[in-house]
């Protein structure tokens, strides 16, 4: 196909991206917002000599998964890549790609997967389960009316996402992922901007004050932090944006964190209260944790309750155990499982979630956890050869690189009866997967757990238990 020609195509397939996949005499395209079973004309974007990608120009015949997106801007916006698809055939999208990695990358057979694969656990209510959500604060691009070739912005500031792969800003406050007040937030700061003519900030020349709105709302105590990350060392007139704030019911906390950087990181290092506590309180199960602005927490708390449980229940605790939490956060799986075990040993390269950890093992009451700031691939081979640290069980909860081969290595030394693996990339947990099965280990069960409905992306749990007893 040559450039900018257009083909008709059937979806056979679909990318790890979401996107459909098809065949044009031979030659493979993606197609971004075509869904599994539909037929569509699409005109090449960008060949390669085996592949190319393609824009959606029209949907000619629908695929009896394709539903009316909620969110009237979701092929514009990056943040949802299947709102057009079934939730149902979203999971079974990501069931799928889940099972993929493990045999592709694992090596673990059919018949192996299907022994121990349990079916992912979706939510009941895929839509505002975000309990967190930072939308950038700039101005609209608009046809400069002295000039219509070149491009000028919108003289009031706008709040919304990111189109795809831009920095352009979609002016969105209803966003269908995050919780309703969000849009209440997000109204009276524009207000407040406006009244008082204060700029947003402009990524280009380094100006403007209000760079992003971080909103955290706790599901379970209903309490709203709002921060606004700024451009400055204060916030101009903050009276009248708490005036508007505090007359959301819920209004818990009113913060601003200052970011002078010129670069992609949202947040500053610091945060200053305005009104307020500088923190809100929430709860997964019956533990309570206290969030800063800075403060990592999963993002779908309803679901996280689900993995934790798993996590539990995988874990297979009686209270004799010393279990190692790595990568742990603020704590939130070590706190989880303190009251069931012996002792939980967590570990956590940022040394601000470690207070957050501890701080939360003092207001639950939990006496029986201890916390570590380092590497997890420096702090357990440290305790294990020059502490001798024991390990009944260990649970790791790694970014999306995966475990580090030292940590692994040391692990594997250890012998734990169980190893409890949490992840949210299931190609590097599969090679990850395929080290511990190789050294004494066996796959006992993988469930699959939908945190983020509407994306690509979910977590996987998995069971470990070891089968080399003897040593
Ligand atoms: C997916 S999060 C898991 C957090 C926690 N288990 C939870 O459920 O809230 C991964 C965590 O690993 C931390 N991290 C990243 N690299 C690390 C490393 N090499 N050693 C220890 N922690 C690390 C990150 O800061 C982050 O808090």
């Amino acid at each position: 196909m040559e450039k900018n020609e257009t083909a008709v195509v059937t979806i056979e397939d679909m990318g790890v991206n979401g996107e459909g996949i098809g065949k044009v005499d031979g030659y493979t395209l993606f197609i971004k917002d075509a869904i599994i079973g539909d037929v569509v004309e699409a005109k090449l974007i960008k060949g390669k000599k085996n592949y190319g990608y393609a824009r959606l120009m029209k949907v000619i015949t629908p695929s009896q998964d394709r539903v009316p997106a909620k969110c009237e801007y979701a092929r514009k916006c990056g943040g949802c890549q299947i709102q057009e698809l079934s939730y149902e055939k979203q999971l079974e999208f990501k069931n799928g790609k889940v099972r993929e990695n493990l045999q592709r990358i694992g090596g673990f057979s059919n018949e192996k997967l299907d022994a121990v694969m349990k079916p992912i656990i979706g939510m009941d209510e895929p839509f505002s389960y975000r309990n967190k959500a930072q939308f950038p604060v700039g101005y609209r691009k608009v046809v400069d009316p002295s000039n219509p070739n070149k491009k000028t912005h919108s003289a009031e500031p706008i709040t919304g996402f990111y189109a795809s792969r831009t920095h352009d800003i979609i002016a969105n406050t209803d966003c269908v992922l995050g919780v309703p007040v969000n849009e209440d937030v997000l109204n009276a700061v524009l207000k407040y901007m406006k009244e008082n003519k204060i700029k947003a900030y402009d990524e280009l020349t380094g100006k403007g004050l209000i760079r992003h709105i971080l909103i955290r709302y706790g599901f379970t105590s209903k309490e709203i932090m709002v921060c606004l990350v700024i451009n400055g060392p204060e916030l101009l007139k903050s009276e009248q944006l708490v005036e508007e704030l505090v007359k959301i019911e819920g209004m818990t906390s009113i913060t601003f964190s200052k970011n002078t950087r010129r670069s992609n990181v949202i947040m500053g290092d610091t945060y200053h209260t305005v009104w307020g506590q500088g923190y809100i309180t929430d709860y997964i199960g019956d533990i309570k944790y206290q969030i800063s602005p800075l403060s990592f927490y999963q993002v779908n708390p309803v679901q996280t309750k689900v993995l934790y449980e798993k996590a539990l229940e995988y874990a297979g605790l009686t209270g004799k155990e010393n279990v190692w939490d790595l990568y742990c956060g603020i704590g939130t799986i070590s706190l989880f499982l303190a009251k069931n075990a012996k002792n939980v040993y967590g570990v956590e390269i940022v040394p601000q979630a470690i207070e957050d950890a501890k701080n939360n093992a003092k207001i639950n009451g939990i006496k029986n956890a201890q916390f570590f700031v380092g590497k997890a691939e420096e702090v357990l081979p440290c305790e294990y050869e020059e502490h001798d640290a024991k390990a009944d069980v260990i649970v790791v909860d790694p970014p999306r690189k995966g475990c580090d081969a030292t940590l692994l290595n040391t692990m594997i030394a250890m012998q734990p009866e169980r190893i409890v693996y949490v992840s949210c990339d299931s190609a590097t947990l599969a090679r990850d997967l395929k080290i511990l099965c190789e050294n004494g280990y066996e796959l006992a069960e993988c469930t699959p757990v939908d945190q983020f409905p509407m994306t690509v992306h979910c977590e996987i749990i998995c069971a470990l238990r070891r089968i080399n007893t003897g040593k």
